[in-house]
């Protein structure tokens, strides 16, 4: 059963006290933003003929023009909302005043991956945006000041622009799914209260890198790979590459997604502020586990704004078999141990 407009499921909600009238109305700047970023995606290819110099960002990867067109989308959408101060978004080294000259001051700031996946987009694979948004917990100053951690989120969201464009969204009160009806450009609820099952029988992770993994990966991967099926096992294998795609896929279908520290990541990969923290409010609120290893994500200290983490997330049981490995280990070996 196809449900209400984003418009209208956000207003029942601030009706019904779950979310305040500034945050409802900076999530549906954003989802008009993501329209028209969704518009560009799909029109890539045409307009990739004209390809321009390629550039590079902050983590030394190469741009590909929609990461900079996307990211400019977002930013005017919400500097037309004046309700954001600050923006932290992958790819741009230095946090973005949205506020410059205006004298009216707010609370919020927005972590935003314009789109994630983006070596994707050239062969038409699935790719995504990804945002958080958090309230600063004093007036701001002239500088950002940091959140502690990922505890702090006030909204999670990502888009998803696959077979057709969707808005998965937490703000605290469960996590809803959106679908984009591209006849009238408008987001309908079509996953209401979304659940992630507590087992799966699905692994994603870049095995290219298996040799650089930790011990404990290589010993759950191998526990994925045996044969007993009275357990299920082997798991199916499936990567996308995209994280946003591996997420949905796991938050639907259950199973676990992990990008663990690698010998050319030796903190993982995954960016904590835009990429880790909302995912991870996002599995939570649906039921699963987000961890690093040792640590839940969202109780990560944020150090700095462009800072990964390792990031091992999905299905309660699933994620808890790695988090034990890590724990035999760290007490095998007396470290730190805090889950
Ligand atoms: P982005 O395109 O925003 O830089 O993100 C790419 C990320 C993430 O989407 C994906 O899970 C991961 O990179 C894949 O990394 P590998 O190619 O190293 O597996
Ligand atoms: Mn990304
Ligand atoms: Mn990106």
């Amino acid at each position: 059963m196809i449900g209400n407009s984003l418009v209208q499921h956000m207003n029942a909600e601030v009706q019904a006290d779950f979310i305040s009238t500034d945050l409802a109305a900076i999530i549906l700047d954003i989802s008009s933003a993501a329209i028209v970023v969704s518009g560009i995606v799909n029109r890539n290819v045409f307009d990739s003929l004209n390809e321009d110099k390629q550039t590079i960002n902050t983590h030394g990867e190469r741009q590909h023009r929609l990461d900079i067109q996307a990211q400019d989308i977002f930013i005017s959408y919400l500097k037309k909302s004046e309700k954001c101060k600050y923006l932290i978004s992958e790819e741009c080294d230095d946090i973005i005043n949205l506020m410059n000259g205006n004298l009216q001051e707010s609370v919020y700031s927005v972590c935003l991956d314009p789109l994630d996946g983006s070596s994707n987009i050239d062969v038409n694979v699935s790719v995504g945006s990804i945002f958080s948004i958090f309230c600063q917990q004093r007036q701001l100053i002239d500088r950002w000041n940091p959140i502690s951690s990922g505890q702090e989120q006030r909204v999670a969201g990502y888009f998803l622009y696959g077979t057709s464009t969707m808005l998965v969204l937490s703000y605290g009160h469960g996590v809803h799914g959106f679908t984009l009806d591209v006849n009238v450009k408008e987001f309908r609820l079509t996953h209401p209260y979304i659940s992630l099952p507590k087992t799966g029988a699905i692994y994603a992770i870049n095995e290219g890198n298996t040799e650089d993994f930790p011990l404990q990966i290589r010993q759950y991967l191998a526990y994925c790979k045996q044969f007993d099926p009275e357990n299920n096992l082997p798991y199916k294998s499936r990567y996308v590459g995209s994280m946003v795609a591996d997420m949905h896929r796991t938050l639907l279908k259950g199973g676990i997604f992990l990008y663990p520290s690698t010998g050319m990541h030796t903190n993982g990969k995954l960016r904590l502020l835009y990429e880790c923290n909302p995912m991870a409010y996002i599995i939570e609120q649906a039921g699963g586990l987000a961890i690093d290893g040792m640590r839940p994500i969202l109780h990560i200290p944020v150090l700095n704004t462009h800072q990964t983490v390792p990031f091992i997330a999905g299905s309660y049981n699933m994620v808890k078999n790695v988090l034990n490995l890590y724990k035999n280990e760290s007490i095998n070996n007396h470290l730190y141990y805090s889950c």
